[in-house]
């Protein structure tokens, strides 16, 4: 079987935040107690996925690189590339075709956070299905993303970007896992009406093949947006609720490096060295051996 790897796109303009955005990243903006990005971060590394491409703002870079490194404080390895211009969701792959080689390549969109009971089993058989999976997850606004329809045998019929009619409330996530076959399909996608190379038309070459699984997340999972001004306080509300409340943290990049056995006791008490929060405290927890 192939190797996965992974690509978080953390560029765009964010104009929704402005003027938050306006001269500050939106993928490193605080999501309650850690930056944004942790959380997609941590996604992938619930996925098993350890190779990581993070394409971002040409103005950003030394920011990303700053915070993460090369990732082998993390048991990680972490490269990172430039988007000049945000000309759409599936650039991504033509900017990360080198880096993606001969793998398969899972795509995650930088500010999105994902939460639910089972998500690393579902991750999994995602990962393992052949051609493109995504997930699906009904929201109240579905003409805001992509949307999938499905036929009467629960198989996925259409999808469509940004629909005026949605035909379902099934929106599409950002978090996608695609064959090898993705950088070809990319590179024969056109740009939309809005200017942009869109997720969605790769999505159709491998519905068109009869090769798109669409995993849907019931409602017992979370998948939160952090695009606009209430949605950002939202999202961080909802960590810091289940936080408190249960003791565990959502998206703790180092804990489940520690817990998947890629850094040692070691490595996590030097990250809690440098901070003087109630971070610190839940990693010198974890490397103590009082979570997990
Ligand atoms: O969030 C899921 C949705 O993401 C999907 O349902 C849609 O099918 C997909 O097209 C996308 O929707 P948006 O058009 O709303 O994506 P947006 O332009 O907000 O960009 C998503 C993130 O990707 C955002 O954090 C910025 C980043 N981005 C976006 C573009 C277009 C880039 O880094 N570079 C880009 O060129």
């Amino acid at each position: 079987m192939r190797k996965t790897k992974g690509i978080i796109l953390a560029g765009g303009k964010a104009t929704r935040l402005y003027p938050i955005t306006k001269v500050v990243c939106k993928q490193l903006l605080p999501v309650f107690d850690k930056p944004m990005i942790y959380y997609p971060l941590s996604v992938l590394l619930l996925a098993d996925i350890r190779d990581i491409l993070i394409i971002v703002n040409p103005d950003d870079l030394p920011l990303f690189k700053a915070l993460l490194g090369d990732g082998s404080a993390l048991g990680l390895t972490i490269e990172y590339a430039v988007q000049p211009v945000p000309a759409g969701v599936a650039q991504a792959f033509l900017i990360g075709e080198a880096f993606i080689g001969r793998d398969n390549v899972c795509l995650i969109l930088g500010d999105n956070v994902f939460y639910g009971h089972g998500l690393q089993a579902i991750l999994q058989s995602a990962k393992d299905r052949a051609g493109a999976s995504v997930f699906a997850y009904t929201v109240r606004d579905p003409e805001r993303y992509g949307v999938v329809t499905f036929d009467t045998d629960g198989v996925v019929s259409k999808i469509e970007e940004k629909p005026d009619m949605p035909e379902s409330s099934w929106a599409v996530t950002g978090l996608y896992f695609f064959d090898n076959d993705v950088v070809g399909f990319a590179k024969k996608v056109r740009p939309s009406l809005r200017g942009e190379l869109e997720i969605t038309d790769v999505l159709k070459c491998y519905l068109d093949e009869g090769r798109l699984n669409v995993f849907p997340f019931g409602r017992g999972y979370a998948w939160l947006d952090t695009g606009t001004y209430e949605s950002l306080v939202d999202a961080a509300v909802f960590i810091k609720t289940i936080e408190d409340r249960q003791g565990f943290k959502i998206g703790c990049i180092e804990e489940i490096s520690f817990q998947k056995g890629w850094i040692s006791k070691e490595q996590v008490l030097a990250i809690a060295q440098g901070y003087k929060t109630s971070y610190a405290d839940y990693l010198r927890k974890i490397a103590g051996g009082a979570i997990g």
